[in-house]
């Protein structure tokens, strides 16, 4: 099976297994990022934009190393200093990026759509490095992979995504993923964080956090953020973390091989306590290396074309 789209613009609407190549995908990139030289010549001459519109530590970076590990060359185009800020048009912006010759544009806009709106507009590959409150579908995919070397599977799964879901690109990637893959979906948490209409994605709502906990798979923590929210969602930032925060004493009741996963960045004390984030049961760490190298498959797929030869890389 080969990848067949120019973009990567979204989880909903591909296939088990479409996902699952770029899994297997993945677990050869991971050898790669393994090595102590890193490098190797797949994209070689091909150029890679990263375009965004809100801050980030995670999917910047690692979209800049991925095409680096394969030796693709790389821009970065900060819009707090480019002709943005004199009024250039999101449209004008991204075709002068492609005029310079561009192959990829990794893209983050607060709008919901617009990754959608420039793959129909130009003729290199685009994606969606988080769009509004709508997807974040690389991290769906660095959340799959992590799971996978885990639990060596990904049907059959029980996900518990805690927190403010209405406000999160990257529950939607993930309640789309898991049910795609054939896992169960519960999502827990302050009733007004949870968007109206959700269970119409297939997932369960359930008020009661110790009872999601107790059968959990895989606790996926959310981050709260602040910055979309309107005011008055929850009385305060102690009572949500008294309600809803995943603590030692929280994570007692959970499985023993549980794993507790959150996309970053964390607030410590608030979604989650430190001793949490620090404890065996997390992968917060492990999500932000499989980052690379989902992001390394996405980039092969995209631009190298093909299913990957176990000797090509060598
Ligand atoms: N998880 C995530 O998207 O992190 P960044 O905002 O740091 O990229």
């Amino acid at each position: 099976m080969v990848w067949k789209y120019k973009d990567f613009l979204c989880i909903e609407g591909l296939t088990k297994e479409e996902i699952e190549l770029i899994i297997e995908t993945a677990i050869s990139m991971k050898e790669i990022l393994n090595r102590t030289i890193k490098k190797v010549p797949t994209l070689r001459g091909r150029t890679i934009c990263t375009l965004f519109y809100e801050p980030s530590t995670r999917t910047r970076s690692s979209f800049e190393l991925a095409a680096k590990y394969l030796s693709a060359d790389t821009i970065s185009i900060s819009v707090s200093v480019s002709s943005v800020q004199k009024g250039e048009s999101l449209l004008d912006t991204v075709k002068t990026l492609e005029a310079m010759g561009i192959d990829a544009l990794i893209v983050r806009h607060n709008s919901s759509g617009v990754p959608y709106f420039l793959a129909k507009n130009l003729t290199c590959s685009v994606i969606n490095a988080g769009d509004g409150m709508h997807e974040h579908p690389t991290q769906a995919l660095l959340d799959v992979f992590t799971v996978f070397e885990k639990k060596k599977r990904l049907d059959n799964l029980k996900i518990a995504i805690i927190g403010d879901v209405m406000h999160s690109r990257v529950a939607r990637s993930n309640i789309y993923a898991w049910k795609i893959l054939g896992s169960e979906v519960k999502i827990c948490g302050p009733s007004t964080l949870i968007p109206p209409g959700i269970e119409d994605l297939g997932v369960e709502i359930n008020y009661d956090i110790d009872k999601v906990l107790e059968d959990a798979d895989i606790i996926y923590i959310l981050r709260l953020q602040l910055e979309r929210q309107k005011k008055g969602l929850f009385p305060s930032l102690r009572e949500y973390h008294f309600l809803f925060g995943i603590t030692p004493e929280r994570l007692k009741k959970a499985k023993p091989d549980v794993l507790v996963m959150h996309p970053g960045p964390m607030n410590r004390g608030v979604e989650i306590s430190s001793e949490v984030a620090d404890s065996i049961y997390s992968v917060i760490n492990e999500q932000v290396r499989n980052g690379v190298v989902v992001r390394m498959a996405l980039l092969y797929l995209l631009l190298g074309g093909g299913r990957i030869d176990e000797t090509s890389y060598s």
